[in-house]
């Protein structure tokens, strides 16, 4: 490694702090919320909860909400080769599965252009529809359903 390149990541490597971690050594830290509230949820590791029973679709909070997943998807596999979802949510499918079909504006490329399957940013489905776990709430949530809903 050249002598200017080494000095860079050591200097790289002070500034994220990695050096001063110690490896084992326990740190008994406070989670914070994005607001500042301290948060209680040591537990919230993956694993501690359950999926939610599957049951009818979920009321949405505002008009524009991805709606959340009421059944279960474990491993529902979403790949670039296959995706699990549209086995049953596809319009080709719905009839035959019970499930909703998939929202016509998931049709649209990102220039408003519409095409004849679902568009390439709609394709990861989770990256904006969750499924749900028994987890409690981290912090208190005062949010009220948008009055077009109530
Ligand atoms: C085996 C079939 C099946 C698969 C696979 C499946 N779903 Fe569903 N899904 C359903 C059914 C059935 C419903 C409930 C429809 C009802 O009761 O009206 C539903 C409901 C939903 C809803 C709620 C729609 C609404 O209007 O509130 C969302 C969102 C959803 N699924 C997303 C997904 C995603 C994302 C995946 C892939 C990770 C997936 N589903 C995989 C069958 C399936
Ligand atoms: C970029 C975010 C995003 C992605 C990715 C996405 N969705 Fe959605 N989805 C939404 C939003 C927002 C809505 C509600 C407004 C609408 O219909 O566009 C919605 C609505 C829906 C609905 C309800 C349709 C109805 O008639 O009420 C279903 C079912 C659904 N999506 C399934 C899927 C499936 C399956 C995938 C993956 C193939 C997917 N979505 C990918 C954001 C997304």
């Amino acid at each position: 490694m050249k002598k200017q390149t080494r000095s860079l990541v050591i200097a790289l490597i002070a500034a994220l702090g990695i050096g001063a971690a110690v490896p084992g050594a326990a740190v008994a830290q406070s989670v914070k919320s994005i607001r500042g509230a301290d948060v209680a949820a040591p537990e919230a590791a993956v694993g501690n909860f359950k999926p939610i029973p599957d049951q009818a679709p979920i009321q949405r909070d505002y008009v524009q909400q991805p709606p959340l997943i009421p059944h279960k998807v474990d491993g529902y596999e979403v790949t670039i080769n296959f995706n699990k979802c549209m086995d049953c949510h596809a319009w080709s499918r719905y009839k035959d599965t019970g499930a909703t079909k998939v929202s016509l504006t998931h049709f649209k490329d990102r220039d408003g252009g519409e095409l004849s399957n679902v568009s390439p940013r709609r394709y990861f489905c989770m990256q904006c529809h969750v499924p749900q776990t028994d987890a409690r709430p981290l912090v208190g949530n005062s949010f009220q359903r948008a009055e077009g809903l109530r």
